[in-house]
């Protein structure tokens, strides 16, 4: 949300309403772009935009989802192409893929798979349905050697995960030893976080002025996904098991059922509610009940998962790529709640649209509180009419953007008014415009402070130039002031002027230094993160990254047409023609000037430039520490990848050659010995940089 004006105002009345969060702006957005051209190109086969700005838009998103686990959500679109394992955990290969579910959206979807089922399978087979809750948690794969927990993984890409043993391990109710189990035997099933438990945490949370968590299940995925197992046992996890993937031969299961009976008498959690069926018409029901009463059990459901129970059955419809014909995940329609709209307020974002939006009593609808919802625009609103002091239908789109559904009309004051879009900023007073043929309404006054201040976020924002410790209070203290009226002044603040915005602030003398220092930082920023950070329309960071290394500098980029920026491949009509538009706006050039006298860095440097592709087809090993001409062993590695080359782990006898540093360990020598392959130097490195060869 770009006003936060109400926060402080709702905390004082003891309301609490998620912070704003750009990443989780950014990433809301980005699922709903991605869902509408999903719904183009798969359900009316009628893409609207180039893949490559399609893949843009899922390679955004899958960037964002790895740097905060916490946003992760159970039906996130960038889950279709698999959401890349972080580095931050060891990989773990799955022998056996863990899939994703197809989703009913209703009930006829549910019987459309039923009459698939039946045309696959013969006559005779009179298949049986195993109905389980949809758990909304994240799926994990736990594996027990000779009845010891030896591994747990995320699902990561569904070929491969994250190591997340030791955190499991802190999960209560999961066996570290299990007596009598099969020599192998791989427990699938859903780590989550039980409503009481997140509920009791968000206490403490806030009582310790912490920010709260934002639903159960984001909070079980962070508790998963990070390093400190004392962290994951502090939060209180828990699983049901649902699956098996890789078994030894001694696990015989030919049915759910025996899956079932078999994980719980090896003593792990199975969930009670599973019921089987052989008429469909039970299997519906079994839906239609839980639609009901989603809300009963202490933890989040988001469906039900129907599966053929006989898995020779199974074996005989197999799966798709992605996941397994043989099962279906019935969703829930999305949860609505009523609540009362107390007004409907404009905020004005860094391109001067002002975005109509509802203050909210604040409401717990689809998994966390809602305070406020955009109404995207005056037609919205008027379509919708809605109006301040409403009994409004509140609901998550996509489970994921609060929205107003509409008026409760039986509930309306007699006194109520239409609501009418202001005429001015909210923020600089001057008058908004709206042009015909077009559904936003605009602030055009440059300097007003909404659209700096919020100009000035994005550009500090981590995909950006990254200030640590600019955050909104500063900012908008350096615009009030009229210290700051675009984003190249901040590269001339002195000592003195942050002094004087921070000290404001009860802060220190610290903070004012570190400030200085992250500003001095940000000069040396990459050329894709300066683009982003102007706040070019369309432009996300794989394109900006394109754009960058077609051109080499923000001087070319200015002076290249449109033309020339769609030839990149990878670059939609759409995106080239924004970046062109955007530096032929003479106010921007001036920004972009005082960025560059300022002592910014708007080229790329040497090692960023395309390098010749000398070393396509060659795999180069780099071991030990490389502390001569390189940074170190990351940066050659990079390097030799840059010039088309591969830089693997480990010494096979197709490796061109083993470049070995200080400190290096005995046996990828050795290796590299019995196969016959070179071993070099830096110097040697160095070489092979330059001309692809060794000497
Ligand atoms: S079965 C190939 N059963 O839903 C079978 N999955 O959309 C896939 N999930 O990644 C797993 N409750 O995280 C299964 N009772 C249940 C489930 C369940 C929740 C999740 C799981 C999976 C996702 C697929």
């Amino acid at each position: 949300m770009e006003n936060d004006k109400y926060l402080p105002l709702l905390a004082k009345v003891g309301i609490v309403v998620n912070k704003p969060d750009p990443d989780y702006d950014r990433a809301t957005e980005l699922r709903i772009q991605i869902a509408a051209h999903d719904e183009a190109y798969h359900g009316r086969d009628e893409p609207v935009v180039p893949d490559a700005d399609y893949d843009a838009l899922v390679r955004e998103l899958v960037a964002i989802e790895n740097r905060r686990p916490d946003l992760v959500t159970s039906d996130s679109p960038s889950g279709l192409v698999g959401s890349e394992p972080n580095e931050m955990f060891a990989p773990v290969e799955h022998e056996v893929p863990m899939m994703s579910l197809d989703n009913a959206m209703d009930l006829s979807e549910l019987d459309a798979w039923h009459e698939r089922i039946l045309k696959s399978l013969d006559d005779s087979d009179n298949p049986r349905f195993v109905c389980e809750l949809k758990f909304d948690g994240l799926a994990v794969s736990i594996r027990y050697d000779d009845g010891e927990l030896t591994r747990a993984a995320t699902r990561g890409n569904g070929r491969v995960g994250e190591d997340v043993t030791h955190n499991v391990l802190t999960i209560r109710g999961i066996p570290h030893r299990i007596d009598d189990a099969p020599k192998i035997l791989e427990v699938r099933g859903e780590v989550y976080l039980p409503i009481s438990r997140f509920n009791e945490l968000n206490r403490q949370q806030t009582a310790n002025g912490g920010p709260p968590f934002a639903n159960p299940r984001n909070t079980a995925a962070g508790s998963l996904r990070q390093k400190d197992p004392e962290v994951t046992a502090s939060r209180n996890l828990a699983f049901w098991s649902y699956q098996l993937g890789q078994t030894s031969s001694d696990a015989t299961i030919s049915s759910s059922e025996e899956t079932f009976a078999l994980l719980e008498r090896l003593g792990l959690p199975v969930n009670p509610e599973i019921q089987e069926f052989s008429n469909f018409a039970d299997v519906r029901g079994f839906c239609r009940e839980w639609m009901e009463k989603r809300h009963e059990p202490d933890y989040e459901i988001d469906g039900v998962v129907v599966k053929l129970a006989d898995l020779a059955q199974r074996e005989k419809l197999g799966s798709t790529s992605r996941a397994p014909r043989w099962a279906i995940a019935f969703k829930f329609p999305p949860e609505e709640k009523i609540t009362r709209l107390l007004q409907i307020d404009v905020s004005v974002g860094r391109t001067g649209r002002a975005t109509p939006f509802a203050v909210l009593e604040p409401v717990f609808v689809g998994g966390s509180t809602v305070g406020m919802a955009t109404l995207h625009n005056e037609d919205q609103v008027a379509a919708k009419d809605v109006r301040p002091g409403d009994i409004v239908v509140v609901r998550k789109a996509g489970d994921v953007i609060p929205e107003v559904v509409g008026p409760v009309l039986g509930e309306r004051d007699d006194e109520s008014q239409p609501w009418s879009f202001p005429k001015t900023c909210p923020s600089c007073g001057l008058a908004l415009v709206r042009s015909d043929g077009d559904a936003n309404t605009y602030c055009l006054n440059r300097t007003c402070p909404a659209r700096v201040e919020t100009g000035i976020i994005h550009f500090a924002s981590r995909n950006a130039l990254d200030i640590e410790g600019l955050g909104e209070r500063t900012v908008r203290g350096l615009v009030e002031q009229g210290l700051v009226r675009d984003v190249g002044d901040l590269f001339g603040l002195t000592k003195n002027q942050l002094l004087e915005v921070l000290v404001a602030d009860a802060s220190n003398e610290t903070l004012v230094n570190n400030l200085m220092t992250a500003i001095d930082e940000a000069r040396q920023r990459p050329l894709p993160n300066v683009l982003i950070g102007l706040g070019i329309e369309h432009l996300g960071p794989s394109a900006a990254e394109l754009i960058a290394r077609r051109f080499g500098g923000v001087e070319a980029i200015a002076n290249a047409d449109a033309d020339e920026i769609e030839a990149i491949d990878g670059i939609g009509p759409v995106i080239a023609q924004s970046v062109t538009d955007f530096f032929s706006n003479s106010h921007n050039r001036s920004v972009v000037e005082k960025l560059k006298s300022n002592g910014v860095r708007l080229d790329l440097v040497e090692e960023e430039r395309d390098a010749p592709q000398i070393l396509a087809g060659r795999s180069v090993v780099v071991t030990g520490s490389l502390d001569g001409w390189f940074i170190s062993r990351e940066e050659a590695k990079k390097a030799i990848v840059a010039r088309g080359g591969k830089s693997p782990g480990s010494v096979s006898k197709s490796t061109y050659a083993l470049v070995v540093g200080a400190e290096a360990g005995q046996s990828k020598l050795d290796k590299a010995e019995e196969l016959g392959v070179p071993i070099a130097g830096e110097a040697e490195l160095r070489r092979i940089l330059d001309i692809g060869e060794l000497p």
